[in-house]
């Protein structure tokens, strides 16, 4: 099947300006490379520091200014520009953001998730999305700052899935939910992969990317270093790539002594 996201040879590097005018390039991303297709759980696992936000942000064209990338990203089989990205994000592509500091602090729950829409179809959709995660009618009037962190993660998911993205970035989605409600997340980015969406699942939490995943992207210190199905890495069977399987064998259930 056509990648409905394709992320090739993907660099990003930081210019810095040290004292003396001297510069150093930090290269973050070195080459990442990756596929999503439509229907696909594709999880990117790695640990802290190793490429995993800046990957989201170049996608969604967000990177800060004074980051530079490099190599080209795909959506639908035409390069997403600048342009295109600014039209599709948060439309066709939705970002659920790492930190929940990127709730409008001026802007109530319920006006966040219909972003100017009054017709009855949005607030019907709106109401249903919050109930599904948990939250009740009258979030839809709170400020940012009424809610409790696990609240506020909700309402970024139940943002990002409201109107039916064909791609979604979660990045780290799930930390200071309670095991059910991550459960719960991750039920639904099932069933929207089910209906044709593609999520690209970010997580530090390998465990978790493999409960839900089609596919498993190793990241290390800005490079894949493996693309494998995850059902290989659940059995431990055809694990080529040496860091592939120290992670396998560094999971406690896999442990032999
Ligand atoms: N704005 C920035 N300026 C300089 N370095 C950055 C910036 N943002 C991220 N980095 C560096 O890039 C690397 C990857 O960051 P990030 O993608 O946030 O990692 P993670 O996998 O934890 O999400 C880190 O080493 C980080 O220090
Ligand atoms: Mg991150």
């Amino acid at each position: 099947m056509e990648p409905i996201l394709s992320v090739e040879h993907l660099s990003v590097s930081f210019t810095r300006y040290r004292r003396g005018l001297s510069r150093a390039e930090l290269s973050a991303i070195r080459d990442l490379s990756l596929t999503v297709e439509p229907g696909q759980v594709a999880a990117v696992a790695g640990e802290s520091g190793s490429g995993k936000s800046l990957l989201a942000h170049a996608i969604l064209h967000i990177l800060p200014r004074n980051a530079k990338a490099g190599g080209s990203i795909l959506y639908d089989g035409a390069p997403l520009t600048p342009d295109r990205a600014a039209a599709l994000r948060g439309r066709e592509i939705s970002l659920i953001p790492q930190g929940i500091t990127y709730l409008d602090p001026l802007l109530t729950v319920g006006a966040q998730l219909r972003r100017g829409r009054t017709d009855p179809d949005t607030r019907s959709r709106c109401r249903k999305v919050l109930e599904r995660y948990g939250l009740g009618a009258e979030t839809e009037g709170l400020y940012p700052f009424q809610l409790s962190g696990g609240m506020a993660r909700r309402v970024l998911i139940a943002a990002a899935v409201l109107d039916s993205p064909r791609l979604i970035v979660a990045d780290e989605p799930t930390p200071g939910l309670d095991v059910k409600s991550a459960r719960r997340v991750l039920g639904h980015f099932r069933e929207l992969a089910e209906q044709g969406a593609g999520v690209l699942f970010i997580t530090h939490d390998l465990k978790l990317a493999l409960s839900v995943a089609d596919k498993l992207v190793v990241l290390r210190e800005g490079r894949t270093v493996d693309e494998l199905p995850a059902a290989d890495f659940r059995r431990g069977q055809g694990l080529t790539h040496p860091y592939t399987r120290a992670l396998w064998q560094a999971m406690p259930e896999h442990r032999l002594w």
